[in-house]
């Protein structure tokens, strides 16, 4: 009886799903909304005014503990679903830079706010400027990094403000890609992927 539709299953994978979940795109536009603001927050934060420089600073590390926790969220979907795969006609250098894309932005999405929390838990002032999430409660700095010995904190502050800029630099270029991609696929080649991910 099933002897046509099973072979045919094969090829055109029938069972796979041809968009994203709800969580899962939940999870996209909240997280990407909140990096690209927390961005917007990094890089504005020295050339503001002094009242408002440590106000805002204290967001952006707020708003970065949450993506941190969202983005492992966002792995534990990742890992227990099977993502709708890539239109077939795409060549095969274009489903691995997607894919490449994809993992690399993972790996940001953790790199970025854990810099960050490196950054500001080896920071001098750390003991006397307890970090508050959103301001509604105490969020701990990394205890192993705060009770290193000052000179060394000191140079580790620099070295992982560094590493925190430059992952950031990876984000840019890896944004460009991704939304470039995105777009291609929508304008050029007039194959959408992004309606898989929009509700
Ligand atoms: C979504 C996560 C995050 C993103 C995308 C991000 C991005 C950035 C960017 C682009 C800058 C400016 C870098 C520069 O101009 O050199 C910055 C600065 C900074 N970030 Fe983050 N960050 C994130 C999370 C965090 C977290 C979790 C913390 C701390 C808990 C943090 C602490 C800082 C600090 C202290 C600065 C220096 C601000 C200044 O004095 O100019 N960041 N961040
Ligand atoms: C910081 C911002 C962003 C991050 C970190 C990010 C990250 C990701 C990741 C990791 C995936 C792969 C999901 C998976 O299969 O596991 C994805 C998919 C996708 N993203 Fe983004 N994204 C961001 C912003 C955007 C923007 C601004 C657009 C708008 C063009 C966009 C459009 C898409 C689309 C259309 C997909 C689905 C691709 C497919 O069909 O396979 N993303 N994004």
């Amino acid at each position: 009886m099933n002897t046509q539709a099973e072979p045919l299953a094969k090829h055109t994978d029938l069972s796979a799903p041809s968009r994203y979940t709800r969580m899962a795109m939940a999870l996209h536009w909240l997280i990407a909304l909140l990096i690209i603001g927390n961005v917007a927050l990094g890089l504005s934060a020295d050339s503001l005014p002094d009242g408002w420089v440590r106000p805002v600073i204290d967001t952006h590390k707020s708003i970065g503990i949450t993506v941190l926790g969202l983005a492992l969220l966002r792995i534990v979907w990742r890992v227990s679903h099977t993502p709708p795969p890539l239109p077939r006609e795409f060549p095969s250098w274009e489903k691995l830079a997607a894919h490449a894309a994809h993992f690399m932005l993972y790996l940001l999405m953790i790199a970025l706010p854990l810099s960050g929390w490196l950054h500001d838990s080896a920071w001098k002032d750390a003991a006397t400027h307890p970090m508050r999430l959103f301001d509604l409660f105490t969020w701990p700095r990394i205890g192993y990094v705060m009770n290193l010995d000052p000179a060394l904190k000191e140079t580790l502050h620099d070295r992982f403000g560094v590493l925190h800029t430059w992952l950031g630099y990876a984000l840019y270029a890896l944004l460009a890609m991704h939304v470039g991609g995105a777009l291609k696929h929508e304008w050029i080649d007039r194959k959408s992927v992004l309606k898989r991910m929009v509700p």
